[in-house]
């Protein structure tokens, strides 16, 4: 890796090596998706409790001031809505001059292994590493389902995380799932995990972080199980004594509760 890559990498993934990603970039297929109506009063109050942000440009330059410094993973593919026939209808639409003028740690593109638009996909995230490279900028590639959440078993995942990683990104965002360990085994990069839709209870979010973690994920890159909860902060702290601090689930369980009550 060149030093501007590793530098970029070492801001995203701390000294040891793990990361907490807040990831808001929801609106780009969703808009104001419930609880996110006002990203300014929702981001706000989390970039002490997050590592870096997963975002798209119209958030970060209107919602975020520009003199936090906190790392930025800028979603750069889109062209879908949550009204579309098909959300793997997507593509780059953000350049590599703008996520350098917004001088990001990484770029960020989903692709829909196996869904209609497959190989605009693929080819979209190779184009993007093909550019992304020439400055040195990391590529987070998503292996995104769409409305197809059934898709989420360990044999569909490890295949779009290896095909992520063959391409060439540095960095896989993929769903947890049972026997998760043989993605990761099977992705010679650094796999971080979304959360998916909100979950009942803040407790299976916790255990979905620490069992991805014990099964060698790097980190975790949330949304909807982070800011939809009534107790965000309480959820990322916990979240983040899982991934830096090697909390068991019991000891971050009881760190949620108390910070919970704190409120
Ligand atoms: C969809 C995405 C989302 O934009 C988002 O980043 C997912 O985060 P979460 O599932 O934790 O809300 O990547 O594929």
């Amino acid at each position: 890796m060149d030093w501007g890559m590793k530098n970029r990498m070492s801001r995203i993934f701390k000294s040891d090596g793990k990361t907490v990603m807040l990831a808001v970039d929801h609106g780009y297929f969703l808009g104001a998706v419930s609880r996110m109506e006002e990203p300014r009063k929702v981001i706000e109050p989390l970039i002490p409790y997050a590592d870096s942000l997963m975002i798209t440009r119209g958030i970060l330059r209107n919602c975020v001031e520009a003199t936090h410094n906190i790392p930025v993973v800028l979603r750069v593919s889109s062209g879908n809505s949550i009204l579309g026939k098909d959300l793997s209808c997507e593509d780059i639409a953000v350049s590599v001059k703008d996520a350098l003028r917004l001088n990001v740690a990484a770029v960020a593109l989903s692709v829909y292994v196996g869904a209609e638009y497959e190989h605009q996909t693929l080819m979209a995230l190779s184009r993007l590493i093909n550019e992304a490279n020439d400055y040195g900028i990391p590529v987070l590639a998503v292996t995104a389902v769409g409305k197809e959440l059934e898709k989420r078993d360990a044999r569909y995942l490890t295949l779009s995380s290896r095909i992520a990683a063959e391409l060439g990104a540095q960095i896989v965002k993929t769903y947890f799932c049972e026997d998760f360990q043989d993605v990761v085994k099977a992705c010679p990069v650094p796999v971080v995990i979304a959360g998916g839709p909100k979950m009942k209870d803040e407790l299976d979010v916790l255990r979905i972080a620490y069992e991805a973690i014990r099964c060698g994920a790097r980190g975790v890159d949330m949304g909807r199980n982070i800011w939809q909860s009534r107790w965000p902060v309480a959820v990322i702290s916990a979240i983040r004594s899982i991934v830096h601090e090697d909390a068991s689930l019991e000891k971050a369980s009881a760190l949620f509760e108390e910070l919970k009550q704190a409120r």
